[in-house]
This record gives C-alpha cells, structure tokens and sequence, in this order.
C-alpha cells in the first residue's frame, strides 16, 4: 500500500502574510538570518503579528548551512522563551534552522505543543512543505538530512513579495535548486502518480518563469510563479524523495560552502547522463534504462524534443547547460575559481563515501558504486 498526505496548509497569494493576525498562536519566536532581521522585509512580517496582538521576540542567529552549534543555541533561546509557536522567515537556512531547534528543545524540555509556520524568503528548497531539515557537521565537514514527519511546518506562507529582493545570483541557484527537486523526484524509485504530478508541474514553471525572475526581479508575476514552483517540487520530493545529485551536492555544500542550489545545477548534467547512461548508448538502441524516458517526458514538459528518447535526453542536458550559462553559473568547479585543483582532488574520496552514505542517494534511479560518484567529482573539476 502506499499513501500520500500533506500536513502543511499552505497560504499562498496576494496579502498571504495577513494570515499571521490569524494564526491561533499566541507567543512567538521568529527564526531568522542577521540580513532578514535587519531588512524591509521583517517589517512585512512584525505588521500582521502587532494586527493580531501576538507577543513575539527574534532570534536572527541562523547561518547558511545551519551548523549544529548554532542549532543549539537557539534551542537555548527556545527553552528560555518558551513560545507556543515558531515562525521561521529566510531561506531553506532558517526553516532547516527553525524544525530543528522545536525538534531538538522539545525533546529536552517538552512544555507543551509548538506550532510551526515557515515563510520562504527564497524560492528554492520547499523547506516550507517537507520533512526534511539539512544540519551541517562543521567538524566533520558533512552535511546530515534529517527526516521525520515531526520536523513537517504546520502552515507556509508563500507571499512572493518577500523574494523580490533575491538578488540574481540567488534566484538562479535557488530556482536550479527547485528544478533539481522536481527532476529526481520525477525519476525516484519512490516516486508515485501523486508526487510526479506535482513536480511536472514545477518543471513546467521553471521552464517558463525561472529565466524571466532571474532578468526582472521585480516580475512579481514570475516571481509568483517560481514561490509556488519551489513548494510543488518539495511536495514531490518530500514523498518521492531525491536522488545522488543531492547526495553529491550536499558534500560539495559541507566541503566547500558551494551554494546548495548552485552545487545542485553544476551537477545536474553529470548525473543525467549517468542515470540514463546516454553516453553509452548507440543513437539507434531501442532498449534503455528506466530514468531514460521519465527524462524524456521531463524534455517534452520543458517543450524538448528530438527523433529518439536518448537525443531527447541530451536535449535535457542541453537545456540545463544553456540555463546556466544564461543565469553565470559556472558548469564546472575550475571555473569557479575559488577551490585550487589540489584541495578538490584532495577533498573527493571523502566526499564520494560520504554521498553514498547520504540518504538522498538511497532513492536515485541507478545505484552508484564508489568509483561512479568518484568520476562525477572528477569530470566536475
Ligand atoms: N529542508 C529541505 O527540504 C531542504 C531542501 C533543499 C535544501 N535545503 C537546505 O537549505 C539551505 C539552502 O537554503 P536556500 O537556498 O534557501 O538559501 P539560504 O537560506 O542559505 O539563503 C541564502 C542567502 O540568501 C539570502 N536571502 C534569503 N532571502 C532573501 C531575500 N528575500 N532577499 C535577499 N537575500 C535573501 C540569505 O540571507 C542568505 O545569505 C541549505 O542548507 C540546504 O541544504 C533544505
Ligand atoms: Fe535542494
């Protein structure tokens, strides 16, 4: 048997973040990063809270990719202030953040039911929606996801007037970061009717609008778009699950602090090819391996096609190279230009148990040996 269910009711639209008067929450600890804090941005959020007459204090000590010890220390902040609910404002950051200090305080200390309500300020991890939170390991230079229907926000509020201010950089990270989710949910062994449904609907946004929010920040009808976009790909994966893309990505992210989006993106055209093996197969082959068509369907979404399944997934490939280029992301880790070759190579072997370990990787559609993620680590450089 299997099921699907979403937890989170999600408030979505003009005015979304009115529902904060509303909310039957009473004392409030608002999560957050120290840009957020001080921005135009937090006003937005403090307006409706004052309406609804809600007592609240800020805790802007988030960090990206949240490190254990900071994790802690809101838990501290927590246990102190005892709110009956968390409301969690930034980016994937500050939501990872927020699940993780209720879930960690409340174990230490549980006083009582604590709502959560996470608004992105970005659009790209869908955070707001999943059971997934990503904590980082500075010591051990790894990122863990962890997964529990407990970590789950209770309410999102996607107002797109919080993510006009993305810069560009940002917006095509986090918007390849949503493409990611859709694309390895699409092609899970986990995924179902219900979860690819949802993420073919985010790819067909992203093909549409990403490029279009990343040239106008101030396309609100874009940038609309892409919010509910990054919450219909966390949708899809928090059921379907992810993939090796993520489970390399993360260890880039740990390693390198190579945004997560971005570690994604320049992945993606590796892992393609990997998953359907296309480089192997003669352009006359009839028979290919099963991530072959869902990616095929995924290029005919994005308006792809050509005179067979495999050149339909190079058009795929294709297509991502083109998106990076058009929003400067670098397609390989030299171009970067920030990590020398030596401390790369050095960092792959480590990176590639790791990888096979994170729990991301369990679901792809092809199972990686070591030597496999070790080439992809390599043909990034
Ligand atoms: N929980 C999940 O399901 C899930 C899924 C994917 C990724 N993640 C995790 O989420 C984190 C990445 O989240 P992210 O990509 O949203 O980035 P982020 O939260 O780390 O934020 C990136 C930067 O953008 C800034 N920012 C955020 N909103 C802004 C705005 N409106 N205007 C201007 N600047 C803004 C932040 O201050 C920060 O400097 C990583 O730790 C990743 O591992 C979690
Ligand atoms: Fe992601």
């Amino acid at each position: 048997m299997k099921s699907f269910q979403i937890k989170t009711r999600v408030n979505f639209g003009d005015q979304a973040l009115d529902r904060l008067a509303e909310v039957p929450y009473k004392r409030i600890l608002i999560v957050t990063d120290p840009f957020i804090a001080e921005s135009k941005m937090m006003e937005l959020v403090l307006d409706p809270l004052r309406r609804g007459n809600k007592e609240f204090e800020i805790f802007s000590d988030v960090v990206p990719d949240p490190p254990i010890g900071k994790i802690s220390v809101g838990v501290k902040k927590m246990l102190e202030y005892r709110p009956d609910a968390i409301v969690a404002v930034g980016g994937g950051s500050a939501i990872d953040s927020s699940k993780s200090i209720r879930e960690f305080a409340l174990r230490v200390d549980h006083y009582g039911e604590v709502g959560l309500i996470a608004i992105p300020t970005t659009s790209g991890t869908g955070s707001e929606v999943t059971s997934f939170a990503v904590v980082t390991d500075p010591a051990e230079q790894r990122k863990y996801p962890l997964v529990s229907w407990d970590l789950t926000p209770d309410e999102a509020i996607l107002d797109a007037e919080l993510v006009k201010s993305v810069p560009p950089s940002v917006t095509a990270d986090t918007g390849m970061d949503v493409f990611t989710h859709a694309l390895e949910a699409c092609v899970s062994i986990n995924r179902n009717d219900f979860s690819t449904a949802l993420a073919e609907k985010a790819i067909e946004i992203c093909g549409v609008f990403l490029l279009r929010a990343y040239l106008d920040g101030n396309d609100t009808h874009a940038r609309q778009k892409m919010h509910s976009a990054s919450c219909l790909a966390g949708l899809a994966f928090n059921v379907a699950s992810l993939g090796l893309n993520h489970g390399m990505a993360h260890q880039l992210g740990a390693t390198f602090h190579i945004p997560h989006g971005r570690a994604n993106a320049m992945l993606l055209p590796h892992i393609i090819e990997f998953n359907s093996d296309i480089n192997k197969h003669s352009k006359s082959r009839t028979e290919y391996l099963p991530a072959v068509k869902r990616y095929s369907t995924v290029a005919q979404i994005l308006g792809l096609s050509s005179y067979n399944k495999i050149m339909t997934v190079r058009s795929l490939v294709n297509w991502v190279q083109f998106m990076l280029k058009e929003m400067d992301i670098p397609l390989s880790i030299s171009q970067m230009g920030t990590i020398t070759e030596k401390e790369y190579f050095d960092a792959i072997d480590k990176m590639a148990e790791a990888a096979l370990e994170d729990s991301c990787t369990a679901t792809n559609p092809r199972v990686p040996t070591k030597e496999d993620v070790i080439k992809i680590y390599k043909d990034l450089w």
